[in-house]
């Protein structure tokens, strides 16, 4: 399957991209996660993105795209992916379509979360990321590590990420409603969406995206 997923930042597409892509069997493919390893890695991508991602504003378009067209085109995800993160204007999402479309493959699904503002923000303020592994994400109430500061599964350290931060969180609810939000409604266009609430227990969430995938709706 090939799917993009699309919500407002916190509303848990991480979370479910990780259930998802392993239940399909598909590559999850998050370009915030590709620009955060660059940062660590203090690439040149890096230096460049992290003032864009710090300040809450979306990394140029260009650089973007290249990103995410050399991650599809690796073999693991030849057979479908799971987007999280891309496209997220629709400039993107005109650019993954010409992509698509020369190598004559198509979307099966646009999956999108919905979820409440004052709890997208409640879900941020309290996330606890691995710096081990990006795909390791707590949050201090809902899903709280054993030991304070410390990644369950790996032992690796939990930090909060810059972007986190209550003013920088405002910028990017603003350029969601702004930039992204347009991108559901050129999909609808092409009858791609699915919408399913992203409130609730994660299990029950997964189970409703599994559910709103097969059947369509
Ligand atoms: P990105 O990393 O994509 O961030 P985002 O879209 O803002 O989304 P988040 O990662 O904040 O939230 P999420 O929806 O994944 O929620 P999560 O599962 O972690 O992008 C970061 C930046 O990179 C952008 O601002 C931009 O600068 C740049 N960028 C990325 N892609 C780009 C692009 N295409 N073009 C240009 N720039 C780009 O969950 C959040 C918390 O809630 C966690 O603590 C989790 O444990 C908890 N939680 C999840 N589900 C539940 C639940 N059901 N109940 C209770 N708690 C839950
Ligand atoms: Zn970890």
């Amino acid at each position: 399957m090939r799917i993009v997923l699309v919500g407002p930042p916190g509303a848990g597409k991480g979370t479910q991209a990780t259930r998802l892509a392993e239940k399909l069997r598909i590559p999850h493919i998050s370009t915030g996660d590709l620009f955060r390893a660059n940062i660590s890695r203090q690439t040149e991508l890096g230096k460049l993105a992290k003032s864009y991602i710090d300040a809450g504003n979306l990394v140029p378009d260009e650089v973007t795209i290249a990103m995410a067209k050399d991650r599809m085109a690796q073999p693991d995800a030849e057979g479908g992916f799971l987007l999280d993160g891309f496209p997220r204007n629709v400039s993107q999402a005109e650019a993954l379509d010409e992509l698509l479309k020369s190598e004559g493959i198509k979307l099966d699904a646009v999956l999108d979360l919905e979820a409440p503002e004052d709890e997208v923000v409640k879900r941020i303020a309290g996330r606890r990321v691995c710096r081990k592994d990006s795909a390791h994400v707590f949050h201090v109430t809902y899903s709280p590590p054993k030991q304070d500061g410390v990644c369950d599964l790996c032992g690796g350290e939990l930090y909060q990420r810059n972007d986190d931060s209550e003013e920088t969180v405002r910028t990017r609810l603003e350029v969601y409603h702004t930039q992204t939000e347009p991108i559901i409604g050129y999909y609808r266009a092409q009858g791609l969406v699915v919408t399913i609430s992203a409130t609730g227990p994660v299990d029950e969430v997964t189970g409703r995206a599994l559910e709103a995938l097969k059947s369509g709706q």
